[in-house]
């Protein structure tokens, strides 16, 4: 395994595989990697012939009270992992050789600011933008997402296809801890107590799915039962409860189809998202 840190080498180096007819499968991460990036490590390596993933805490998708400056770096643990793993190259940039003084943003209209974007204005433009970047460093065939950030994977495939970039995007399932919490970094903010009312956020998406699979047909009524759910429970401040449709992210007046419910929790210092997919 190699780890690369200057663009010009990486993009040197993907020539070469590209070249040599090698497919190149790319796993983004902002590294403190758990179970779920290795599930899509797992998957980028069944997908193709040399895997990178690169580590970079991007800050412009960080808002100005977000936790940039605390996001859990952890380089030589999420080394060990990804060697383990067999994984080609970590591209591990820094802001400097990433950002040189930029004027120029991706930004995806109307699906940047529903959802995640309302209370983040400028997280899916910071997003877009470094995906883009990464993917004119690393040139990969095929990228993959994972599916907690249900909506970060919608964006970028439409960014994909509205930008003709030739990647194939894939999405790799949620990952859980034994109690439902969906795996995130950012459950490393959570004290015990806040952890297990956490878990309820998963709890209350499934009770919810049990309704629409026991006949529940309006999406309101769904909304209501999950926020009263969190509330009742004291699991945090909820910063949104929606139903959406899967196939084009809007919200849905009906509970039919592909449909995904998507969450945004406040729990202590964390927020936490989850989300489910359910077809009826
Ligand atoms: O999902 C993430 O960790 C980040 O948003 C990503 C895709 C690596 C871009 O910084």
């Amino acid at each position: 395994m190699n780890i690369i840190t200057s663009i010009g080498e990486m993009q040197a180096y993907s020539d070469k595989m590209r070249k040599e007819g090698k497919t190149i499968a790319f796993v983004p991460t902002m590294g403190n990697l758990h179970d779920g990036h290795i599930s899509l490590v797992r998957k980028a390596k069944k997908l193709g012939d040399i895997v990178v993933v690169s580590i970079f805490v991007n800050p412009t998708q960080f808002g100005p009270n977000e936790d940039y400056k605390s996001y859990p770096r952890t380089f030589e643990e999420d080394r060990k992992k990804l060697e383990k793993e067999n994984t080609d190259i970590i591209f591990f940039p820094d802001a400097k050789e990433m950002y040189d003084k930029p004027k120029t943003y991706v930004y995806v209209e109307d699906y940047s600011r529903i959802l995640c974007g309302k209370s983040r204005p400028t997280h899916f433009r910071g997003v877009t933008t470094v995906v883009s970047k990464l993917f004119n460093i690393i040139k990969p065939h095929i990228a993959v997402f994972g599916e907690k950030d249900a909506q970060q994977a919608f964006i970028i495939k439409k960014m994909v296809k509205d930008l003709n970039f030739d990647i194939k995007i894939e999405t790799g399932e949620i990952k859980r801890e034994p109690n439902g919490l969906a795996l995130s970094s950012r459950n490393a903010y959570l004290t015990d107590e806040e952890h297990s009312k956490a878990s309820l956020i998963y709890k209350s998406l499934r009770e919810a799915e049990n309704m629409i699979r026991r006949g529940e047909k309006n999406p309101e009524n769904i909304v209501i039962f999950i926020k009263n759910f969190l509330n009742k429970n004291k699991v945090g401040k909820i910063d949104y409860v929606e139903i959406v449709n899967d196939d084009d992210f809007l919200p849905t007046e009906s509970l039919t189809g592909n449909i995904r419910i998507l969450v945004a929790v406040y729990v202590g210092k964390a927020r936490l998202i989850d989300n489910i997919k359910v077809s009826v």
